[in-house]
């Protein structure tokens, strides 16, 4: 059942607004006629209070350039606190545009040309290509599935990490698969990096968004010399949906890291934020929790109603269990078809688009990434568009 206060329900249409999701099939599908589960932003209108708060922006009607404020770092500090037992201090907080800049900020500022840089995959691409679009080694650790769920296989990186290794790359929770590590694994992963003194770079940005029973552990509130070796990214963009505000900032409790990071992002100067971004802080982070915990409560019944939709009607495609982010990670490896088969079904035959596993690298092929945060009555199309079909393609 849908919040009564908040209305999740109501399809919005987003075309025709540049938008990154619905305005760019037609050049990514060859078709503006899908309905789009794809791209990871909500199709939900953000919280009133960051809405309000834009709205006397623009009424000001002066857009000059900003600064963070105290409400910004304090609103921060306290969310991360009553939501993720992590202390932040002030002076830790970097103010960086957007987290696929930080990523590669960072893989430029502790690397060097010849080095390598630990990731996980499948692995979301932007993250993947900081470390190659920087002429960076990747050193490669392949998440293990083990009873359906992914562990990352740090037995195998002792045997593949060398010298040369300078940092890991951890998306916690993990975008595609879904995994929200555990207190115990991320701690694991930390005293690994103390060993091998690499750097963590953390990206914790779908940290707010857990399944029911899923707790997230922010690397931030591990054990001090751990901490040591952290760069945390993290934003309010998923949470509250306002990816389009570009807004992110780095957590880095080592002085002499941070002050690198600092150095290197004023150098290619990248300081202010923009005049809608402080206030989308403020407001996501002090006024709007009543939304955030109606807005996870529905992706949590649009989890259970996609799992009850596909065990009733396509039943050989497998869900992953999602422990945190608003996207399931499906495997279609039942179905005996390409991925080049099942894309050209999903474009031509069922018109929904979706993350073909391959977006992830070759370790995501057999999988689909699909994007539920969106109205159900959408998500209830699209898969009677796809179960219309469906037969076509266990026919094959
Ligand atoms: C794991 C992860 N990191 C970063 C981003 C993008 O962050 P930003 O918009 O701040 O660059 C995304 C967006 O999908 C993501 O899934």
């Amino acid at each position: 059942m849908s919040d009564l206060k908040f209305d999740f329900d109501t399809i919005v249409d987003r075309r025709n607004t540049n938008c990154g999701r619905w305005d760019t099939m037609d050049k990514k599908y060859g078709s503006n006629e899908l309905i789009h589960l794809g791209v990871a932003d909500m199709d939900f209108r953000a919280p009133q209070p960051i809405i309000d708060g834009f709205q006397q922006c623009v009424d000001h009607g002066i857009f000059g350039y900003t600064d963070l404020n105290e409400a910004f770092y304090d609103s921060f500090i306290s969310w991360m606190k009553r939501k993720h037992a992590a202390d932040v201090k002030k002076e830790e907080i970097l103010f960086c545009p957007r987290i696929n800049i930080s990523s590669s900020v960072c893989v430029e500022t502790f690397t060097q040309p010849g080095d390598s840089v630990i990731i996980n995959t499948p692995a979301y691409g932007p993250l993947y290509n900081a470390i190659v679009k920087n002429n960076r080694d990747v050193l490669e650790s392949r998440l293990v599935l083990e009873n359906d769920r992914y562990r990352i296989d740090l037995d195998h990186l002792e045997e593949i990490i060398t010298p040369d290794t300078k940092l890991f790359i951890l998306c916690s929770p993990h975008n595609p698969v879904g995994r929200v590590w555990t207190k115990e694994e991320l701690t694991e992963i930390g005293e690994f990096c103390v060993k091998h003194q690499l750097i963590l770079f953390s990206d914790e940005i779908h940290g707010d968004i857990t399944a029911p029973g899923t707790h997230f552990v922010s690397t931030l509130s591990l054990q001090e010399e751990i901490r040591q070796l952290l760069v945390v990214a993290a934003s309010p963009t998923k949470t509250f949906n306002i990816p389009g505000v570009i807004l992110s900032y780095l957590v880095i409790p080592n002085s002499e890291l941070r002050k690198k990071i600092q150095d290197d992002i004023d150098r290619i100067g990248m300081h202010n934020p923009t005049i809608f971004a402080v206030t989308a802080a403020e407001k996501a982070y002090t006024e709007c929790d009543d939304w955030y915990d109606a807005v996870t409560d529905y992706i949590n019944e649009n989890e259970a109603y996609t799992r009850s939709y596909f065990a009733e009607h396509m039943p050989e495609i497998h869900i992953y269990p999602r422990e945190g982010t608003y996207l399931l990670w499906m495997d279609y490896s039942r179905l005996n078809c390409t991925e080049e088969e099942l894309e050209k079904w999903f474009i031509e035959k069922a018109h929904v688009g979706v993350y073909m596993g391959t977006v992830f690298r070759e370790e995501g092929r057999g999988c689909i990434r699909v994007n539920i945060a969106s109205s159900r009555n959408l998500l209830k199309q699209a898969y009677e568009q796809m179960a219309s079909v469906y037969s076509e393609l266990k026919a094959k």
